[in-house]
């Protein structure tokens, strides 16, 4: 309903507008400066997801947050608000301007120039033609740095962790962070509550080594540049707090009865044999990269010995399907010809689907091809490594894995 009236709204006013075209006005109604075109692709990449694709505040993680995303397509909202409250909320979050924590940080991983691409974009969305931006003078268009990781930071980390990671004081106040404070609970689940964006963190002490979710959390650009969960200019403390948290939450652990793949340890060079024999039963190297060898249908594995823990790798390989890795989840599609076509989505807009089918091959497809399609709970990684591989060649697999370390 609101969308036809604006639809219709925005119609008139392009009508309306070649006129004062005509005599020469900066920016016709409906168009997009240039500026808001570099924010476009930020928007779908980072802001999406709650704000909506058309900033209707309906993206799909909007119902999992106790406030809602503002409606930045709303003229009346927009259109009363100075570029630099609009600049300062995107820079700061919500937090840093007395509103909700949930809209997160974006100034710790964005350039000057982006947020104010974004600010463009913004009132674009608002079809908010008014208020045309002008860039302040000697706007910066370089993100901020992300430090390197440091062997030497972890060192010390892992050192603190050992004698104060389990102290309760310190796991209660990560938590307060996690939830109350900062923007995480926005974007990651507990228990059933929380946000869809990333991967549901319940488990995250099976899952993730303590020393890997310090790391990620303190500056996830410096391992994934293009990751969606921004830098939230975390100081020290607050990740170690919050690190001793999230490590805390073990869920029900492995089962019991694969515990004693866990017994003894195997071979790490024939683990790597197994990984890469292409003839082999495992041949995990065809879908997996390790340090620039190998395909691409899984998520790179060259330093999975630091940030997963050995039980969360035994499980990847006995159930796939327990727990997919965020990125990678598995898509069906049915194309309008009556086609069935799956693979591990990587990327999605208003028009399009790209996605890896299991051979590795790169599939774009269009979204006026498609009838219906579907986020599937299974995995592209093959379930049956638990009936043909014997327990020494998991174990060997484990090894090799676990030799797969960031800095040796
Ligand atoms: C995890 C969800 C989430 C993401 C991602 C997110 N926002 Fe928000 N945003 C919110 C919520 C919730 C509010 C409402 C805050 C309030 O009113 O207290 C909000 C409010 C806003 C507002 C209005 C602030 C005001 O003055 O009332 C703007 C502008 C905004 N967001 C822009 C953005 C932009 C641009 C991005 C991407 C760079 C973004 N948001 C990403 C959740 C999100
Ligand atoms: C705007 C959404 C967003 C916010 C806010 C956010 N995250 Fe994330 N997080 C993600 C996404 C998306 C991933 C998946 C990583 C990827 O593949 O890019 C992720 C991954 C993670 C991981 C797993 C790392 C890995 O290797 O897969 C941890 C741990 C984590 N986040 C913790 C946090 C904590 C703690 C906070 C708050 C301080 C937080 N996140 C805030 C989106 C978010
Ligand atoms: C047909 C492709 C394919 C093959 C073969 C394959 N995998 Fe995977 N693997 C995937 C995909 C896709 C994912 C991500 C989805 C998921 O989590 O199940 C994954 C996830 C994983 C993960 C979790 C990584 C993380 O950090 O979240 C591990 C560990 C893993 N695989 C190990 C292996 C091992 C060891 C083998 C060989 C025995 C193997 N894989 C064979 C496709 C494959």
């Amino acid at each position: 309903m609101w969308k036809a009236i604006r639809n219709a709204l925005i119609l008139l006013i392009l009508l309306l507008s070649w006129t004062t075209v005509a005599v020469g006005a900066s920016l016709k109604s409906g168009e997009m400066s240039s500026l808001a075109s570099q924010g476009r692709p930020l928007f779908l990449h980072y802001c999406a997801a709650c704000h909506g694709v058309t900033g209707d505040g309906d993206g799909y993680n909007a119902e999992q947050l106790d406030k809602e995303p503002a409606e930045l397509s709303s003229r009346k909202f927009i259109a009363k608000k100075k570029d630099s409250q609009i600049y300062r909320v995107i820079k700061l979050g919500g937090h840093g301007v007395k509103k909700s924590h949930l809209m997160p940080v974006f100034g710790h991983t964005l350039s000057e120039k982006e947020i104010w691409s974004l600010v463009a974009y913004v009132r674009y969305l608002a079809g908010d033609w008014d208020h045309p931006i002008t860039l302040p003078d000697n706007v910066s268009s370089t993100r901020p740095a992300s430090p390197p990781l440091e062997h030497d930071s972890l060192k010390v980390f892992r050192n603190w962790y050992s004698k104060k990671g389990k102290d309760q004081s310190l796991i209660d106040q990560g938590e307060k962070l996690f939830r109350k404070k900062k923007s995480c609970f926005a974007c990651h689940q507990l228990e059933d509550e929380g946000g869809l964006v990333g991967p549901d963190l319940s488990r995250a002490g099976f899952s993730y080594t303590p020393e890997w979710i310090f790391t990620w959390i303190g500056n996830p650009q410096s391992i994934k540049p293009k990751s969606k969960m921004p830098n939230l200019g975390l100081n020290n403390k607050e990740c170690r707090k919050i690190t001793a948290f999230l490590a805390s939450l073990k869920g029900e652990g492995i089962k019991k009865k694969w515990r004693d793949y866990l017994g003894s340890s195997g071979d790490p060079i024939q683990g790597k044999k197994l990984f890469f024999d292409s003839d082999g039963k495992a041949n995990c190297g065809k879908c997996h990269t390790v340090n620039g060898q190998g395909g691409k249908v899984g998520p790179q594995l060259s330093f999975v010995g630091t940030s997963r823990t050995k039980e969360f790798m035994l499980e990847s390989i006995l159930n796939p399907k327990a727990v997919i890795t965020s990125g990678y989840s598995s898509i069906l599609i049915l194309t309008k010809k009556g086609k069935f076509i799956t693979g591990v989505k990587r990327n999605e807009d208003d028009s399009s689907i790209d996605l890896v089918n299991k051979e590795g091959n790169v599939l774009h497809i269009s979204k006026d091809e498609i009838k219906k399609y579907k986020t599937q709970k299974i995995s592209i990684m093959p379930g049956n490594f638990k009936d043909i591989l014997t327990k020494d060649e998991v174990r060997h697999l484990l090894a090799y894995l676990g030799t797969l370390k960031i800095s040796n």
